[in-house]
């Protein structure tokens, strides 16, 4: 028996796991934050990025090489991650629902939030996309708190009934706000990042501690 041919989109996805791996790369996600920086400019020598849902860290460990030393990469999750990083990397075990930046203690301002937090997923579509918005919100929210004045803000969304309001809150945080559908993605084509270039200083937040739900 013939074994059945894999989607276009599968076999990218796996070839995208085979070359993360044969590049020492915690995980292929790394691909999708590349070709962002590719089609952005995001990274560059001494920016500052908070990574939510930084498990198990090959965002982190691509950032760390395009920052470099004078560069500072800190990264949440709920998991916590065990791939070595160098020095200009910090790492916590957290929930953003209960994180926020002033638990950092000094008064860091960010150039870069990046999210590619994804909930546990449900197996019911729309919980998982209703889920999802709520940790690019929250995400929104951070970035608020922790990014100076200009600085951008990337974050992983399951599109679903939510994503018109999010795109509107975008907008007034941002000059300039593009969803962005990476090729190396890996199952639904709802997922998508939100990319926010500029923050408006009226939408800066103070980095007030989270309140727990
Ligand atoms: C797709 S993975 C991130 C992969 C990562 N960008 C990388 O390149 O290694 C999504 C992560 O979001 C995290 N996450 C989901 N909800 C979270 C929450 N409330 N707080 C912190 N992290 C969360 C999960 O634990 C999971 O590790």
């Amino acid at each position: 028996m013939s074994r059945p041919k894999l989607s276009d989109r599968a076999s990218r996805h796996d070839a995208a796991y085979l070359r993360a791996k044969k590049e020492n790369y915690a995980a292929r996600a790394i691909y999708k934050l590349e070709e962002i920086d590719q089609r952005f400019h995001l990274l560059r020598p001494g920016v500052r990025v908070l990574d939510l849902g930084c498990w198990p860290g090959s965002w982190m460990q691509y950032a760390a090489k395009k920052v470099g030393d004078d560069g500072l990469v800190v990264g949440i999750d709920l998991r916590p991650v065990t791939v070595a990083l160098p020095p200009q990397v910090q790492h916590f075990v957290a929930d953003v629902w209960t994180w926020s930046p002033a638990l950092l203690g000094a008064d860091v301002r960010f150039d870069l939030v990046v999210s590619d937090m994804a909930p546990h997923t449900s197996g019911d579509k729309h919980t998982d996309q209703y889920k999802s918005e709520a940790l690019a919100e929250r995400a929104l929210e951070i970035a608020r708190q922790a990014l100076r004045p200009g600085g951008h803000l990337v974050a992983k969304v399951f599109q679903g009934g939510q994503f018109p309001e999010l795109i509107k809150q975008w907008r007034a945080a941002f000059q300039e706000t593009k969803p962005y559908h990476a090729k190396n993605t890996r199952t639904t084509s709802s997922e998508q990042y939100l990319v926010g270039r500029g923050l408006r200083a009226a939408a800066q937040l103070p980095a007030a501690p989270a309140t727990a739900t």
